[in-house]
């Protein structure tokens, strides 16, 4: 079934990576990491009594898979992770990296998503299927087999292509299809360098800034990103139509705030009319005003998971989780007045900070929770902030730093 593809991967396995590199850097991201994972899936709540069963999908050359096992190994709990591909070369390259960490947590499998339910893998607290989906033949069988290979109260983090960053991809896709068509792969390597090359300034590809993998990761970026044999891209609707016919439920995306119109928008009038739209509605309007996304990265329950589990109870005893664990560095550079400015793939965001952000900051390191944070201030507010003053300013605090990622909340289990 997966044959045409296969290929591709045992020779050009994506994203490419070397194993010596593991003694310089851990590479982290989005879906999969574990505090996006805790708050997302698990109601903040880390359960330790019980080991962690997680399946990589499509793990590819590691990423994700040395990413959770380093991160369950540093924190202590007991995690299983199996690691699934069609490619052994990228498989092969997966474990040098894990072996090189020393990790002990990972099994390596090779098969396809679709016979997941013929291996007796048994099923999984997590799931990351991170740019997959778009591959298969067809995505909801795929989906679906992810599904019944999660426990009812599990969650799969996932990642899809987006069709408006991608802008140009497409076009030069189909060119090279037209002229190099069933070629051998390194003469269509050729000819999508020397057509690359040639791309006048008014073509889309060249006036995308939003896509480098073609610039900067040799073959195997030209051929993941220009000569795919199966590739497509989701927009928010189509994505929103791909979770339900899985039978999944959509948790949130990543980074939340980029799905919410008003971010971007000053005008009242236009954000009380947005602020209308359902959920799925102001997603797919956020896309096709900021035009730039190029991926989308879901979290997502099962349909018959009814739990809110991003409603996780802020409460005197939650502990907010700064993702990089940088609560202090930030708090000493955060000056009264300032806002959280960022740059959003050449959108420039600004998102509100309270007055209390920078003292609020240097106290959040991963262990306090919001009544130690609330105590602590004592010594450094005078006069001391109430309850429900500083609760308020915690919010909007959260909001800002969630909204990028970059803030979660965890409850003691
Ligand atoms: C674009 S790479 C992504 C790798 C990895 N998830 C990451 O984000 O770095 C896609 C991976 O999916 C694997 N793949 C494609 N179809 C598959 C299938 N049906 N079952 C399992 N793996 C598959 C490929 O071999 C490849 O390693």
């Amino acid at each position: 079934m997966n044959d045409d593809l296969r290929g591709q991967y045992e020779n050009y396995p994506y994203p490419p990576r070397d194993p010596a590199d593991e003694a310089a850097r851990l590479i982290t991201g989005s879906p999969s990491h574990i505090s996006e994972i805790e708050h997302h899936i698990t109601g903040g709540i880390r359960n330790t009594d019980v080991p962690r069963r997680i399946l990589i999908a499509g793990g590819g050359t590691g990423d994700a898979t040395v990413m959770l096992a380093a991160q369950h190994g540093a924190a202590g709990i007991d995690a299983e992770i199996i690691h699934l591909d069609i490619s052994e070369a990228s498989s092969a390259i997966a474990k040098a990296r894990i072996d090189a960490r020393g990790l002990t947590n990972t099994t390596f499998v090779h098969g396809a998503i679709e016979t997941i339910a013929e291996r007796a893998l048994g099923t999984f607290d997590y799931i990351d299927c991170c740019g997959v989906l778009h591959h298969l033949k067809d995505p909801v069988a795929g989906l679906k087999a992810l599904r019944e290979a999660l426990k009812p109260m599990g969650g799969l983090g996932m990642m899809v292509y987006a069709p408006l960053g991608r802008t140009g991809v497409y076009h030069a896709q189909a060119m090279l299809q037209m002229i190099t068509g069933d070629a051998p792969d390194p003469e269509r390597i050729s000819a999508a360098r020397q057509l690359l090359g040639e791309l006048p300034d008014s073509n889309w590809l060249k006036r995308n800034p939003h896509v480098g993998d073609h610039i900067d990761q040799g073959d195997s970026g030209i051929y993941d990103l220009l000569l795919h044999r199966r590739d497509r891209a989701y927009s928010v609707p189509e994505l929103a139509g791909l979770i339900q016919q899985g039978g999944m439920r959509p948790v949130n995306f990543v980074d939340p705030a980029r799905y919410e119109p008003s971010v971007y928008l000053s005008s009242a009038e236009l954000v009380k009319r947005t602020s209308g739209l359902n959920w799925v509605q102001r997603c797919a309007f956020a896309e096709l005003l900021a035009g730039n996304m190029k991926t989308h990265i879901l979290y997502a329950v099962r349909d018959d998971n009814r739990t809110n589990t991003l409603a996780i109870p802020d409460t005197a005893d939650t502990i907010p989780v700064m993702r990089d664990g940088d609560g202090p560095a930030l708090g000493a550079q955060i000056k009264l007045g300032m806002s959280l400015k960022v740059d959003m793939e050449g959108v420039k965001l600004s998102l509100p900070l309270p007055a209390l952000a920078a003292p609020i900051l240097l106290l959040i390191d991963g262990k306090r929770s919001l009544a130690q944070i609330h105590a602590g201030l004592k010594s450094t507010q005078k006069p001391a902030p109430g309850w429900d003053t500083f609760k308020g300013q915690f919010d909007q605090l959260f909001s800002s730093f969630y909204g990028l990622s970059r803030m979660f909340l965890t409850k003691p289990s």
